[in-house]
């Protein structure tokens, strides 16, 4: 889930870190605890949040409502990491939370997508509407079921030159 961030990341934005494993992982990479966002709906779950990470920003909310909500200035987060239940939230909220988050991600970033399902639980119609695409990054059986990561990024486009216009 977070091999791919570091220190150079910058911020990092973190949707669902539930007790915070992943959060863990992200400081065991040397992730700055100020660098980190964390959105969590639980109260109980952000609560315990605030004790263990007390240098991060945590937000008790539903991330559906990040993409109403001006993080930063200017998209500056470099990853963003998420357990979230894809499977359960409702196609209309899958593509508010994704406008949230790729609003806020630079050129370049990724959302690195934890998975215990066979497949990206981001329909690939959902994807192609958002011009996203998902990569299987990471697989682990030492997880029961067994989990499975997807790097879902920006489809980069290329710019062609059309010499009619010339
Ligand atoms: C499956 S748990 C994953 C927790 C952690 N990442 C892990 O791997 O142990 C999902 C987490 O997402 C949170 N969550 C679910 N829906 C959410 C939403 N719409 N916005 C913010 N957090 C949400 C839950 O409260 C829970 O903490």
């Amino acid at each position: 889930m977070t091999q791919d961030i570091g220190p150079e990341t910058g911020p990092v934005l973190e949707l669902g870190p539930g007790t915070g494993p992943f959060t863990r992982a992200l400081l065991t990479r040397g992730v700055r605890e100020r660098d980190l966002t964390l959105i969590e709906s639980d109260p109980d779950f952000a609560a315990m949040l605030r004790r263990r990470f007390p240098g991060a920003r945590i937000l008790e909310m539903d991330a559906v409502g990040l993409r109403h909500l001006p993080l930063f200035d200017e998209p500056v987060v470099g990853a963003a990491v998420s357990g979230l239940p894809f499977r359960l939230i409702t196609p209309r909220h899958t593509r508010a939370i994704l406008e949230g988050v790729f609003a806020n991600l630079r050129p370049g970033g990724a959302l690195y997508q934890f998975t215990l399902g066979w497949r990206c639980p981001i329909d690939q119609p959902m994807l192609d509407c958002l011009d996203l695409e998902a990569t299987r990054i990471g697989f682990t059986l030492r997880n029961f079921p067994p989990a499975t990561v997807y790097r879902i990024s920006r489809i980069k486009t290329v710019k062609t030159y059309d010499w009619r216009f010339s």
